[in-house]
């Protein structure tokens, strides 16, 4: 899913419930300036397309989400990768390189391109060479998160020298040893903090913009205490572009317990979910589903070896789910019926 955020100087807000009016318009409007002109032109060109219309097709997702591992070597408590039962693996350089030669026919009308999925993405042992065969094919606003613990002096050096990845998202969840490592299961503290610390200095010492660094805490019962600290530890080591993302837990689609700080809160009436209009997601293995939140895989509707982005993008079964969401049926199918972020 594409992140709406709230701008307060480097510190962002991501809510679920991105605040709506001309206000939010506004600021959502003032976040751009950081967009690339090809950025701002998808954004102008989508518009166009839809004709206010938030449900009409587009030729191509905006989004698309590339799991190239779903390996990882940690047990966060707010996650599913722990319950995953799917095969673990890692994409091989030839359907990437399939996937992003069809992405990179559709420049214009993408948003982003996430190279993760569920998993630790700098696990999959030729993460840098993917990111430069999707930087070269011209991939518009290339961005991972990672859990930091692999990212050492020599793979931070190279992703900032190479400049290929528009955005490196560093999830931290947590300002002190003791609340990072009870949330972050098998996270050294120390070990994340040195390389995090480090591909801020690198990128400071050469200059460089990119990759944007994203300092990430998600707010949840074990963190909300420590969100302040955690700003005034890590903002003077921002640089330019660089910024703190404070993101509010969620239920991955139903899939995980409850952590919500506003879990009780009244719930809002459902409308079907932009989000199969929008995203799509490939697992390493190849196989293609509606949702980011999908992780599971229960929504499959193709496989990226054998058919082309664009044909699953328009496939039966996708459009019969999509049309499940517009007659209001989402609760037949799962796990869009336990789900609750849908998007709007
Ligand atoms: C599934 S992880 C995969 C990437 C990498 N392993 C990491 O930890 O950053 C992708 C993103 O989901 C976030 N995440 C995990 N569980 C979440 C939850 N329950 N609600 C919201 N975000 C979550 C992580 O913090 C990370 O930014
Ligand atoms: S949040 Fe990331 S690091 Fe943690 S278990 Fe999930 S995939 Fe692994």
């Amino acid at each position: 899913m594409s992140e709406r955020r709230v701008t307060k100087g480097k510190v962002k807000v991501f809510s679920n419930t991105t605040e709506p009016g001309v206000v939010g318009q506004i600021k959502r409007a003032w976040d751009w300036r950081h967009r690339e002109p090809i950025e701002l032109a998808g954004t102008v060109a989508r518009k166009v397309w839809r004709r206010g219309d938030r449900f009409r097709m587009l030729p191509f997702p905006q989004a698309v989400h590339i799991e190239i591992t779903n390996r990882c070597n940690l047990k966060c408590v707010m996650c599913p990768h722990p319950t995953m039962t799917r095969t673990q693996g890692q994409m091989s350089e030839e359907l990437f390189r399939k996937i992003i030669a069809e992405i990179s026919g559709h420049r214009l009308l993408l948003e982003n391109v996430a190279i993760m999925g569920l998993g630790e993405p700098m696990l999959h042992t030729d993460f840098e060479r993917l990111v430069t065969i999707a930087a070269e094919a011209g991939v518009p606003n290339l961005y991972v998160s990672t859990n930091g613990t692999a990212l050492t002096e020599k793979r931070a050096q190279r992703l900032v020298e190479d400049g290929a990845l528009g955005r490196l998202i560093i999830s931290l969840d947590g300002a002190t040893k003791e609340t990072y490592e009870a949330v972050r299961i098998g996270g050294r503290f120390d070990l994340v903090m040195e390389n995090t610390m480090r591909v801020l200095r690198i990128k400071r010492a050469l200059g460089r913009r990119k990759p944007v660094v994203t300092l990430q805490i998600l707010t949840m019962p074990r963190t909300r205490h420590e969100i302040d600290e955690f700003v005034s530890r890590w903002e003077p080591e921002l640089g330019d572009g660089d910024e703190i993302l404070i993101k509010e837990v969620d239920t991955f689609g139903g899939l995980v317990d409850d952590l919500r700080l506003d879990a009780e809160r009244e719930p809002v009436q459902r409308i079907p979910c932009r989000m199969l209009w929008k995203d799509m997601s490939i697992a390493w293995d190849g196989k293609v589903t509606v949702c980011c939140k999908d992780v599971y895989y229960q929504l499959t509707v193709g496989d990226a070896n054998t058919q082309s982005l664009e044909e699953i993008w328009n496939a039966p079964k996708w459009n019969a789910y999509r049309r499940l969401h517009t007659s209001g049926e989402w609760d037949r199918i799962h796990p869009c019926d336990v789900c609750r972020e849908w998007y709007v």
